[in-house]
């Protein structure tokens, strides 16, 4: 189908699914062992119901905020996914290009198929752009590339906690890596690749499973960049993070690629604030909560920041777009959010982002509730 006929993000997984290789679909789409979380990851906003308010005058409605201090025309960041030549040739560079032409913030991932360089440059003056971090068994590398980073004006370190080791996608172990030039250039020389198990264990090798909190420390020492730590799912180590001293988290279960049937980032969204109230009112301007998986409404993307969170991420949403229309793709998925956020917007009765709260909700369908 035409670009033109493309009504909602579901359209592009379609195509998406209907063009890719096989591996490349196996590797985009794989969640880990029974892919219950992946699943879940959809199904949890489906429990939540809105309690829209009426009569507010909504003639106009702006859905731009900030996220970690920086503007962001949507309240939706592109998250870090690993490999974007495996859908198309340009790569993450479809995303680069149509987050500079509309204000949107991408998070580059460590794993990216384009050099970190090549990234950066493709970007427009001003067009902020986060790192999400593997940590590498060799700490001097990590430091080198997170300098960088900086130096190249990222404004924001995502470090991925929820990897130690990387998830059983079956699907994608189930293709053996034979295309050495496309993975094994992705490695951009953090450690050797394996080929007998999939795509992502072939590229993963390198991440350190011994990282813990005594790193933070040393991380918050080599860069000023406000550190997030990517992949929490839990009250007890959303405190901690914040005693630690990093500027936010992201709940997320990685797309439902690492541990299967943990739950859903939305899931325990409630009792991650409620025990942040704890250190001072809500929304706290030192610590930000972002929620990532399965969203693909701005119905979703509402639900999330009626709850507390700052912004959500996207992953495959924005992959599916680009691997099928390459960056055109990607901008209509950036419309496709725009015009479901006015309409939504409306409906609920919100004028702006901060005027979205938890009474507009009911989430008593969660289990955290
Ligand atoms: C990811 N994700 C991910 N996360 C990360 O920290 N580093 C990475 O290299 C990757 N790579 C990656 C590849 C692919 C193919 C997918 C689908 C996901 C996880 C990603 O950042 C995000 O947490 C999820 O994708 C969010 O879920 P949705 O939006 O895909 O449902």
């Amino acid at each position: 189908p035409s670009l033109d006929e493309i009504v909602n993000l579901h359209d592009f997984e379609a195509v998406a699914k209907a063009i890719l290789p096989a591996k490349a679909w196996a590797y985009y789409s794989s969640a880990s062992d029974d892919e219950i979380t992946i699943r879940e990851n959809r199904a949890a906003y489906q429990r939540i119901w809105f309690r829209p308010r009426v009569l507010r005058d909504v003639s106009t409605v702006s859905w731009a905020t900030t996220i970690l201090g920086q503007k962001s025309s949507l309240p939706v960041y592109i998250s870090a996914t690993a490999l974007g030549k495996l859908g198309h040739p340009d790569g993450e560079l479809n995303l680069t290009r149509a987050a500079g032409k509309h204000g949107v913030i991408q998070m580059i991932p460590t794993l990216a198929s384009c050099s970190f360089d090549e990234i950066v440059d493709a970007a427009v003056p001003g067009q902020v752009q986060f790192l999400q971090l593997y940590v590498n068994r060799d700490r001097e590398i990590t430091k080198r590339y997170v300098q960088h980073a900086e130096k190249r004006g990222v404004k924001g370190l995502f470090i991925t906690v929820d990897a130690p080791q990387l998830g059983r996608r079956e699907k994608d172990m189930r293709m053996k890596v034979v295309d050495e030039g496309g993975v094994a250039k992705v490695q951009d020389g953090q450690g050797d690749i394996k080929k007998d198990e999939g795509v992502a264990r072939a590229i993963s090798s390198f991440i350190d499973p011994s990282l813990s909190w005594k790193d933070i420390p040393w991380f918050k020492s080599i860069t000023n960049m406000p550190i997030v730590l990517k992949g929490v799912a839990t009250p007890e180590d959303a405190l901690l993070a914040y005693d630690y001293g990093v500027a936010g988290i992201v709940l997320s279960n990685h797309g439902g690629r690492q541990l299967d049937t943990a739950r859903s980032g939305i899931e325990n969204l409630i009792e991650v604030v409620e025990a942040l109230k704890t250190r001072g009112p809500w929304p706290n301007p030192r610590f930000s909560v972002f929620v990532d998986g399965g969203i693909r409404r701005a119905s979703d993307v509402l639900k999330a920041i009626a709850l507390g969170a700052s912004a959500v991420g996207v992953g495959r949403a924005f992959m599916y777009s680009f691997s099928a229309y390459g960056q055109e793709g990607v901008e209509k998925a950036f419309q496709i959010f725009r015009e479901e956020l006015e309409m939504n917007m409306r409906l609920i009765g919100a004028r702006t982002i901060d005027e979205l709260e938890p009474s507009m909700v009911d989430a008593s369908g969660l289990s955290s509730h």
